[in-house]
């Protein structure tokens, strides 16, 4: 345990760290008020070799951490005297990058007494939803709560009993993740990373009826029926969508023609966003989850927040969504996290909290 046990309180404050990737983020909430959220990224040194370096990552963390924590406590108005906790993201994610925002937390944690939690960045993604700034915000959460996430590494469907204790996984990607997805496919049409804001927006000057690629594991074999659930039931795939996208490539380059990036943008999108959608809000019925949180990188895409919209509404399903900025990897949702558990108590984790790249969903806190 770290040196002292946060008392449990309605509304801590707490500061939030998150380093698992290439956005170096501080967060300050109190309770499900937000104070500030600062990120400093690093994906413009990852543009060049077409994705996210670790070690470039981990050294931009480094150089970032101390300019973002300032920042954060200024716009605040607050002095690390007075959090109540510390909270920092310990997986998944990359480990050197982790490691940086581990390290700092610790060192923060000791040197200003305060307990520190070791966090879920999934599970982050989804308690950002109850921060003030969602759509359709709620002050604790419901019963019957459930979560869409959707980030570059996890596509997951959840039931959520409790965000401090009780995540279960009901479905999720069985290859590549969605923003994955959108990442190698804007890489074939030569949209650049990262590839998910590219594609969303050369999609908006394209026909998303242009071209029908597939939507994965949605045949009978692999769903079955709600009575008798086949294996993929609540499960998706996006490697056969980003093969159908190649060959659709290759036959307008083979031909001499130029290639439509608009229509197999749009056209890709609708395909992912409407397998994701459907799929979602069909688990959702079948395990009598009535409102549902979406968090996760590609929660910021403009046409899956609509759908999802109208297909939850259509369903009965209240749905929560937080603004795009707090989408994308972000301290505040590491604090966010972390409020909800020193409001229930949770105990603090030891100074020796490990980077886990691999920590799954369930495991919210370490
Ligand atoms: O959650 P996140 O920031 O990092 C991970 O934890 O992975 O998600 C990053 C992913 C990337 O794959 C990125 O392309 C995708 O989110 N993304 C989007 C959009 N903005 C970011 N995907 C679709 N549409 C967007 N507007
Ligand atoms: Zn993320």
């Amino acid at each position: 345990m770290s040196a002292t046990a946060a008392a449990p309180k309605a509304e801590p404050l707490v500061l939030g760290i998150e380093s698992s990737c290439d956005e170096t983020g501080v967060g300050i909430v109190r309770g499900t008020r937000l104070l500030a959220n600062e990120v400093a990224s690093s994906m413009e040194e990852h543009v060049r070799f077409g994705g996210v370096i670790p070690e470039i990552a981990a050294r931009a963390h480094l150089e970032a951490f101390t300019p973002t924590l300032r920042r954060a406590l200024d716009t605040a108005g607050v002095s690390l005297d007075e959090v109540d906790a510390i909270a920092v993201t310990s997986g998944p994610g990359l480990a050197g990058a982790l490691m940086v925002g581990l390290s700092a937390a610790k060192g923060l944690a000791m040197a200003a007494d305060k307990p520190l939690y070791g966090i879920n960045h999934l599970v982050a993604h989804v308690a950002v939803g109850l921060l003030d700034t969602a759509e359709g915000q709620v002050q604790s959460l419901p019963p019957n709560t459930g979560a869409l996430l959707v980030s570059g590494g996890h596509t997951e469907i959840l039931r959520v009993g409790s965000l401090t204790d009780d995540v279960q996984l009901l479905g999720s990607t069985i290859d590549d993740a969605a923003g994955e997805a959108y990442d190698k496919t804007a890489r074939l049409l030569g949209l650049g990373y990262p590839g998910g804001p590219a594609i969303d927006a050369a999609a908006a000057d394209g026909d998303p009826k242009a071209f029908r690629f597939p939507r994965g594991l949605t045949m009978p074999k692999f769903e079955g029926s709600a009575e008798n659930p086949g294996k993929h039931r609540h499960n998706w795939s996006f490697s056969g969508l980003k093969t159908a996208v190649a060959r659709a490539v290759e036959q307008f380059e083979k031909a001499g023609q130029p290639v439509p990036v608009a229509d197999i943008a749009a056209s890709f999108q609708e395909a992912v966003v409407d397998v994701l959608t459907s799929k979602a809000v069909r688990a959702c019925r079948e395990h009598g989850i009535t409102t549902l949180l979406l968090g996760g990188g590609v929660a910021a895409n403009r046409r899956l927040r609509q759908l999802l919209g109208d297909r939850c509404a259509s369903a009965g399903i209240q749905l929560i969504i937080p603004p795009v900025k707090l989408c994308t990897d972000n301290g505040a949702m590491v604090a966010a996290l972390g409020a909800q558990l020193v409001a229930a108590g949770a105990s603090p984790s030891s100074l020796g909290i490990p980077a886990d790249s691999s920590l799954p969903v369930e495991r919210v806190s370490v």
